[in-house]
C-alpha cells in the first residue's frame, strides 16, 4: 500500500473530535511504569514488530503511544514518531473490541497529539486499512511505488 498523507489542519480532523467525543473510553499516554503491560500486550495482540516499536514509543519523553482503557483494560494503542518522526502508527483495536469508534478515537487523539507537537501533517506509512484513514481524517495516498521506509524491514517470525 502507498503512503498515505494527512493534513492536521483540514477540517477533516475536527470533525472527527466531534464525532468520536461521546465514544465511551479513556485515552492517555502510557505511562513509563506500564511500558512493559503494554509491549506484551501489542506483542499478543499484533506482532513483535509492532511490539519494538510501541517499546520506542513508550521509552520517549513525553511517550508517543497512546492506549485506550475500558474497565482498567487495555482495548487499542496508538503510536507516532515510531519508525520515523511524522508518522503516525503502529496502531491497533482488540479483535473484541473493534467496531466500537476506538479506532477512530485513537486516531483523532494521537493526530491532536501530533498537532500540538508542532506537525502539519502525519504520515500512515504502508497502512493496511488505507480506507479507514480516507474516510476517517481525508488521508490523501502518495503516489509513490514500493514500501518506503519498510522496505527491507526484517519480520519476525509468526509464533
Ligand atoms: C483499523 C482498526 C484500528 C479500526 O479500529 P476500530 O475500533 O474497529 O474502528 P472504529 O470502530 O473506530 O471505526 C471507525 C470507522 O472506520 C470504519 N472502519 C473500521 N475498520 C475499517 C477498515 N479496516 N477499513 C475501512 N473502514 C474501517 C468503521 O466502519 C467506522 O466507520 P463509520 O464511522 O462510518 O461507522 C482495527 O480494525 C484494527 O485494529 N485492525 C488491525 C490492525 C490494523 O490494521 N491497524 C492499522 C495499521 S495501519
Amino acid at each position: 500500500m502507498a503512503d498515505l498523507v494527512v493534513s492536521l489542519y483540514a477540517p477533516a480532523l475536527d470533525a472527527l473530535g466531534r464525532k468520536v467525543a461521546a465514544t465511551d473510553i479513556t485515552i492517555r499516554p502510557v505511562l513509563a511504569p506500564e511500558q512493559r503491560l503494554v509491549v506484551d500486550w501489542v506483542r499478543d495482540n499484533f506482532s513483535d514488530n509492532w511490539a519494538s516499536e510501541a517499546l520506542v514509543a513508550i521509552t520517549r519523553q513525553p511517550a508517543s503511544c497512546l492506549i485506550a482503557i475500558r474497565e482498567g483494560q487495555i482495548m487499542g494503542f496508538a503510536c507516532y514518531d515510531a519508525i520515523a518522526r511524522g508518522f503516525f502508527g503502529p496502531t491497533g483495536v482488540a479483535v473484541d473490541a473493534r467496531g466500537q469508534g476506538i479506532g477512530a478515537a485513537l486516531l483523532h487523539s494521537t493526530l491532536q497529539t501530533m498537532k500540538n507537537m508542532g506537525y502539519a501533517y502525519a504520515i500512515v506509512g504502508d497502512p493496511g486499512p488505507t480506507q479507514f484513514y480516507v474516510d476517517a481524517v481525508g488521508a490523501i495516498e502518495i503516489p509513490l511505488p514500493g514500501k518506503g521506509i519498510y522496505a527491507d524491514m526484517l519480520r519476525a517470525p509468526a509464533p
